[in-house]
């Protein structure tokens, strides 16, 4: 028997240093490296009561002859700035914003594993303006940071298909909020996952609000079967993720008849007793479905269990052009160090 080596949990561990910019009286100061220390913020930060906060998560990656390539960061740069705009936060500035990823990075190279590693890497925005009484008046003041963290492979114990709660009565966000990526709609996932995870063990819910099929807490939701791919067509309601756009153009290079459009519970149960169920994002990548729960009956996905060669060969391509096993054909990634 192979033993893994014990790895840090998936963002437990944070690389050595930050970089830090603020927002004063409409402009940005330049941006800082420092060490990574706890931070003074006023206990009336509007953050902390009318949770102006957002993020983005991304990867920067380890190739074979050692250099660090970052994967798709001006999608995720922009998604932040979109994120800020509807939080009505002051937006980062992108070259700004990219030159701090980059310096990160670069200060913390030493800490980018080897695949199948990678270096996550964690823009934050949030409001500072001290004000306790702002709850309907926009923060003018604001923090970016940039942390990294080094991640191993989400799935080291083997890949095993999920279990998963379809749910049509909760939604996940307000319905103008769910493309933005911001903590108060993790906080609002957060009861109904616990639940779900208690009564019926499963690991995540599909949040189908009024029957129609939408994401997970914290994944989008792909349905394929043999040469092709069905996902919900973007709307303000659900992230729009940049792997779920990175699949769906391999998907398409590979040959697959691509569709984005609304689709309800019962369509994609039937869909999935023949074909495959899949959650895409940046931290597991492509995730296998096994089994989805409605009204507390199992549905078996596919052959329900292992994880299917479909979602398996997507997977595998799209981890290969990370790592630069194969031809960068869409120029997704940039090279840093
Ligand atoms: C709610 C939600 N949906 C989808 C995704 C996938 O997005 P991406 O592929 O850009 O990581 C994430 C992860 O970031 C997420 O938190």
């Amino acid at each position: 028997m192979t033993s893994q080596p014990q790895r840090p949990a998936f963002g437990t561990l944070l690389a050595s240093h930050m970089a830090v910019a603020t927002y004063h009286n409409e402009q940005w100061s330049s941006s800082e490296l420092k060490p990574v220390a706890p931070l003074e913020i006023s206990p009336a930060a509007h953050a902390l009561h009318y949770a102006s906060t957002c993020f983005e998560g991304f990867k920067a990656f380890r190739h074979n002859d050692g250099s660090i390539h970052v994967f798709r960061m001006d999608r995720h740069i922009e998604r932040l700035r979109q994120s800020a705009r509807q939080l009505v936060l002051p937006q980062p500035d992108h070259l700004q914003l990219a030159d701090m990823v980059r310096a990160v990075i670069q200060r913390c190279r030493d800490a980018v594993p080897e695949a199948p590693g990678a270096l996550y890497l964690r823009p934050l925005l949030f409001g500072t303006t001290p004000n306790i009484g702002a709850a309907a008046t926009p923060s003018t003041e604001a923090t970016l940071i940039v942390l990294a963290s080094p991640v191993w492979d989400y799935f080291a114990g083997g890949m095993k298909p999920l279990r998963i709660l379809v749910d049509d009565v909760n939604t996940r966000s307000a319905a103008q909020m769910g493309m933005v990526k911001t903590g108060g709609n993790y906080a609002a996932a957060l009861g109904p996952t616990l639940a779900a995870r208690a009564k019926y063990q499963v690991d995540q819910v599909l949040f189908c609000p009024g029957g129609q099929v939408q994401e997970t807490g914290a994944a989008n939701f792909l349905l394929l079967r043999k040469d092709e791919l069905l996902t919900r067509s973007l709307d303000p309601s659900f992230l729009h993720g940049v792997t779920r756009d990175s699949l769906l153009h391999i998907g398409r290079d590979l040959g697959y008849a691509v569709t984005e459009r609304p689709f309800d519970v019962k369509e994609m149960l039937g869909w999935a007793r023949t074909g495959e169920a899949a959650l895409s994002g940046t931290a597991a990548v492509l995730a296998g479905v096994g089994t989805l729960i409605y009204n507390g009956e199992s549905f078996t996905v596919g052959g329900g269990q292992a994880v299917g060669p479909l979602t398996l060969a997507l997977r595998a391509q799209l981890i290969a052009v990370q790592r630069g096993e194969q031809p960068d054909r869409h120029g997704w990634l940039e090279r840093v160090v």
